[in-house]
């Protein structure tokens, strides 16, 4: 029984480290012990007393003497000094110091055994400066009886049993420090009363002041740094570039500067459309993707009339209609004004008259009915907005070469008057293909002088070649330019209102498809 007893010690040593290395420690330490002079006559007296002690049947085992001496340090000095019932038995054997050991150190904390029947001749545990790494080595509870624990300079973690060592009731000196371990409730516990930081010095175990201070420094000075940054940060963007903010964040369709800079590679020439008459107009790509057309007014205005064109961008802004340019947003800031409209690749009224798509009268019909449909919404719903019609600011839409009123002029106060003259030269432009000569004085006069000689009775020589007309249509054609002459006649009493000319286009419009 006890042979098999130091077989186990022997192969549970093995676990962990050669013989080699055992026979240099544990057992040295133990060999070293000299029993103390009563050490036979106890033993004897105790087996003759109660064989069954373990270490009693010394006789069946092959190897007795080391068994005793196995046992003479670890189980039997405290089953002797149990059963001797002498309070100073203990002291009586000479004392293991588990100390200046550091390669044993792990060997001893790692030997499950040797803790679990920690001799009681152990009284001291200082295994300082050893690299441990494992957790809190709770076996060393099992040594209930030593008196100092020094496990100070390791690298030990995880909590510390705070409860289980109120077991060490005859603990004096408790070092702890320089370790890992977790944050304890330490001070709630009246075992480590006992004790003062000094035995907790960097151990993880008390709240670190240092640590706690850096706290309060990041909190004081660096949190509110990183907070005025982030403020920064937003507020240039909100001034800057609202466009990286969310949709919801930012006034949706005022554009900054700093925006159309970055839709137009900072106004580079390469963007630049066209330019003249106080308007510089340049294709952006905004942020989300969208091209869009940019209009530079380059006048420089008063205060006053930048407020004014704040307010008429609001109102551009609103319209709706498949015949109107869609406004995306304007830029009223100190060094920029623009409106931004949506980008459409077709390309205006003008150019198409002259390619081979507009010779049909039905089509040009098309368009005409479009323009005043665009143009009569303007002026029922939004009277206060004006517009430059002429064939050029006409666009026909990508898709369906749907007509679109493209120049909106703002802070311009046209009158109806005025719209309702140049829709009539705008109606004649797109029968006879020409257009007044804008170099000369009094060009539009002269036009529509031109015109009026050759109206009604020699329509021909006016209406324009490409457009194919059968004889049936001539008579349309001939009212469409007496429409034309009426809205461009001098005095404003003499055109035909809005409404009229609507109807008159929509009944032009629906005998041409009649014919078709
Ligand atoms: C000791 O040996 C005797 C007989 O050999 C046996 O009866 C007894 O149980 C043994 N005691 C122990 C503690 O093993
Ligand atoms: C152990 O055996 C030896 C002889 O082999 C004997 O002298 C001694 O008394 C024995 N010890 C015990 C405790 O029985
Ligand atoms: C204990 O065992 C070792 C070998 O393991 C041997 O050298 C020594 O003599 C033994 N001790 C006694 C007292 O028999
Ligand atoms: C000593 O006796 C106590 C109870 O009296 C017991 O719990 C303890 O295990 C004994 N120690 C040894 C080493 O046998
Ligand atoms: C721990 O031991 C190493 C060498 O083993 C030594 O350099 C170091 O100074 C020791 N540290 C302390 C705090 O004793
Ligand atoms: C802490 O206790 C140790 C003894 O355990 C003592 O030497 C030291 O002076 C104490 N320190 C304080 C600050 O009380
Ligand atoms: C624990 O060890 C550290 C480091 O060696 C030392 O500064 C401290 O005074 C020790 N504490 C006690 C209570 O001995």
């Amino acid at each position: 029984m006890a042979s098999s007893l130091f077989i186990f010690f022997l192969t549970s040593l093995s676990n962990f480290l050669p013989l080699s290395v055992l026979s240099a420690t544990v057992l040295e330490d133990l060999a070293t012990l000299t029993p103390p002079p009563d050490f036979t006559t106890t033993i004897t007296t105790n087996c003759l007393h109660n064989p069954l002690l373990r270490y009693c049947n010394n006789t069946s085992s092959s190897s007795p003497m080391n068994i005793t001496e196995i046992f003479r340090s670890t189980i039997v000095p405290g089953h002797l000094c149990n059963e001797s019932k002498n309070p100073n038995c203990i002291d009586s054997f000479p004392k293991i110091r588990i100390h200046g050991r550091p390669k044993t150190a792990a060997l001893y904390l790692s030997f499950n055994f040797f803790w679990k029947y920690c001799p009681l001749t152990v009284v001291e545990i200082q295994l300082v400066n050893n690299s441990l790494k494992s957790e809190f080595p709770t076996n060393v509870l099992s040594c209930a009886q030593i008196r100092t624990l020094d496990l100070s300079y390791n690298q030990l973690s995880g909590s510390v049993p705070v409860q289980s060592l109120s077991r060490l009731t005859s603990l004096t000196h408790l070092n702890l420090s320089y370790n890992r371990f977790l944050e304890e409730k330490i001070s709630d516990s009246e075992f480590f009363n006992r004790f003062n930081a000094s035995s907790f010095i960097h151990s993880g175990l008390l709240p670190d002041v240092k640590r706690n201070k850096m706290r309060v420094l990041v909190l004081l000075i660096v949190f509110p740094i990183v907070v005025i940054l982030l403020c920064c940060c937003l507020g240039w963007l909100c001034l800057k570039r609202p466009d990286y903010l969310r949709r919801t964040c930012r006034r949706s369709h005022k554009l900054t500067s700093a925006m159309l800079d970055a839709a137009t590679d900072e106004f580079s020439d390469q963007r630049l459309v066209s330019k003249g008459n106080g308007v510089d107009i340049y294709r952006g790509t905004l942020r989300d993707g969208r091209e869009a057309k940019i209009e530079v007014y380059t006048e420089k205005v008063s205060k006053e009339k930048r407020r004014e064109f704040e307010e008429e961008c609001e109102a551009v802004l609103k319209l709706r209609h498949k015949n109107l340019v869609k406004v995306l947003g304007w830029c009223n800031s100190r060094n920029l004004r623009a409106l931004v409209t949506e980008w459409t690749n077709g390309e205006n009224v003008e150019t198409w008259l002259s390619s081979s798509l507009a010779s049909s009268w039905r089509r040009r019909l098309r368009v005409v009915m479009g323009v005043v449909e665009g143009v009569c919404y303007l002026w029922e719903q939004w009277p206060e907005i004006t517009f430059d019609l002429n064939t050029s600011s006409v666009l026909l839409s990508d898709d369906d070469q749907e007509p679109l009123i493209s120049q909106f002029k703002i802070g311009d106060g046209n009158s109806s008057s005025t719209n309702i003259f140049n829709f009539g030269l705008f109606l004649l432009e797109m029968i006879t293909n020409l257009k007044p000569n804008e170099e000369q004085e009094d060009s539009a006069t002269r036009y529509l002088e031109y015109i009026r000689v050759h109206c009604p009775d020699n329509v021909e020589r006016v209406v324009d070649e490409k457009m194919k007309i059968e004889e049936r249509t001539l008579e349309k054609v001939k009212e469409a330019i007496a429409l034309g002459l009426m809205c461009t006649d001098g005095s404003p009493l003499k055109q035909p209102s809005f409404t009229q000319i609507y109807d008159m286009v929509v009944s032009l419009y629906e005998s041409s498809s009649r014919h078709h």
